[in-house]
């Protein structure tokens, strides 16, 4: 059993009376979960290890989740962690790693919040989950409730793709489009329709959904045989992933199953960008921004408002750095993904290629260090990043002599 202590504000240590406040009503703070997870030992680690499920559920007593009937799983999690020898000589970083994430039920990193999420909102007796997304929390959502047998309604801008959207209607979900800027007139209708109808959050607002991505510091930990990077890359929009990174990796050290954390990066696309600025000032908070279009759309985020503090705080504790890049350089590495690993990564998730190769030709990173990047969304999710020509797609007559002659061009 997952022994869940009380909900707690980081900031003025408010702890409410109630499972389902997720915000602090002092200093406005999304408060955080804690687990008790003091009395594991050394046997536990292996035990956990050694269990035949391999979803994310193998860690379930480090997550705010009281029965494991309650859990609500498509099997997400333990996803390939690659040593993609032909990428690290073209990159020069003889142990790099790619964490395939687009392999997770739904395509994306968002499915190891979600299962936690909503394995929750089952527990609390939710009968409504929703979320405003670019895309891929919107189809996450809606899977995960599907499973739990829970109503959806998603919410998503004006000139979201309409492959985004088919994916969310595929699991059920009600799907909102909403004309106006997604962090600010989208997330104001959000805010306001959770409070009037009284459906549960599933944004980063939530924090029993963000215990979710802790999963990627377990996993790596099991996966380097208790080894730790030296570097973990990660394409940041809301900041969780940085976030609960560090606190997977820090609960897993308070237990001594790992010697020390890896440096985190937040790597974001030039065109959103406000972690990358406001960890370059040395600030302790976002200043927000209006993001511009970018190649990157999942990560298309100014306004990190829940966790953007807590991520950037992350970074600095763990020696890390942030670092921005252009819709160039995306382009470049997802390619790079694709034709030396063999996978399809989404221009978002090749944000994290980007930034390492950047890190490495300025020096920052080190040929032999150990270099994980976490690959968060599928190719498919946006195909049309990549243009093909038009005469790529003329047909050639079923002839020999034609196939050579299209060969030769
Ligand atoms: C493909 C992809 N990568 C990365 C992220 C990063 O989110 P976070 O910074 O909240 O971990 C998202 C979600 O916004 C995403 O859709
Ligand atoms: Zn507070």
């Amino acid at each position: 059993m997952g022994a869940v202590n009380k909900l707690r504000c980081p900031k003025c240590g408010y702890e409410p009376a109630s499972k389902t406040i997720f915000q602090c009503p002092d200093c406005h703070s999304i408060l955080e979960v804690r687990v008790e997870i003091s009395h594991f030992t050394r046997a536990d680690f292996d035990r956990m290890r050694e269990s035949r499920d391999h979803s994310i559920w193998r860690w379930f007593d480090f997550f705010p989740v009281a029965n494991r009937s309650s859990i609500v799983s498509l099997g997400e999690g333990n996803t390939p962690l690659i040593h993609a020898a032909r990428l690290c000589e073209k990159i020069g970083i003889q142990n790099l790693y790619l964490k395939n994430d687009t392999v997770l039920p739904t395509g994306s990193l968002k499915d190891r919040s979600n299962s936690v999420g909503l394995s929750v909102a089952k527990e609390l007796g939710f009968t409504t989950a929703t979320v405003m997304s670019t895309g891929n929390a919107a189809a996450s959502v809606a899977a995960y409730s599907a499973a739990a047998g829970i109503k959806s309604v998603v919410m998503v801008p004006a000139g979201t793709a309409p492959s985004k959207i088919i994916q969310a209607r595929a699991y059920g979900a009600t799907v909102v489009v909403i004309d106006g800027n997604f962090d600010y007139e989208v997330a104001k209708l959000y805010t306001a329709a959770v409070e009037e109808f009284g459906w549960y959050d599933c944004l980063s607002s939530n924090p029993y959904r963000d215990e979710g991505k802790k999963s990627y510091a377990y996993e790596m930990a099991d996966q380097l045989d208790g080894r730790v990077p030296d570097w973990v890359i990660h394409p940041t929009a809301g900041g969780t992933g940085i976030y609960a990174m560090w606190k997977g990796y820090q609960e897993f050290l308070s237990l001594g199953w790992i010697e020390r954390v890896p440096k985190l990066v937040a790597a974001q696309s030039e065109a959103a960008a406000p972690i990358v600025a406001a960890f370059k000032k040395g600030l302790a908070d976002i200043e927000p921004i209006v993001a511009r279009a970018t190649v990157a759309e999942s990560i298309q985020v100014g306004n990190p408002v829940s966790l953007g503090w807590r991520a950037l705080a992350a970074l600095r504790e763990s020696g890390g750095t942030a670092a921005a890049v252009s819709d160039g350089e995306i382009l470049e590495a997802q390619a790079l993904i694709g034709r030396l690993a063999g996978i399809f990564a989404e221009p978002a998730a090749a944000v994290s290629v980007a930034v390492a190769k950047k890190l490495r030709d300025s020096g920052v990173i080190v040929a032999d260090e150990v270099v994980v990047c976490n690959l968060t969304g599928h190719g498919l999710k946006q195909p049309d990043a990549l243009n093909l020509a038009e005469e790529e797609l003329v047909p050639i007559a079923p002839t020999l002599k034609a196939l050579r002659e299209q060969l030769a061009r």
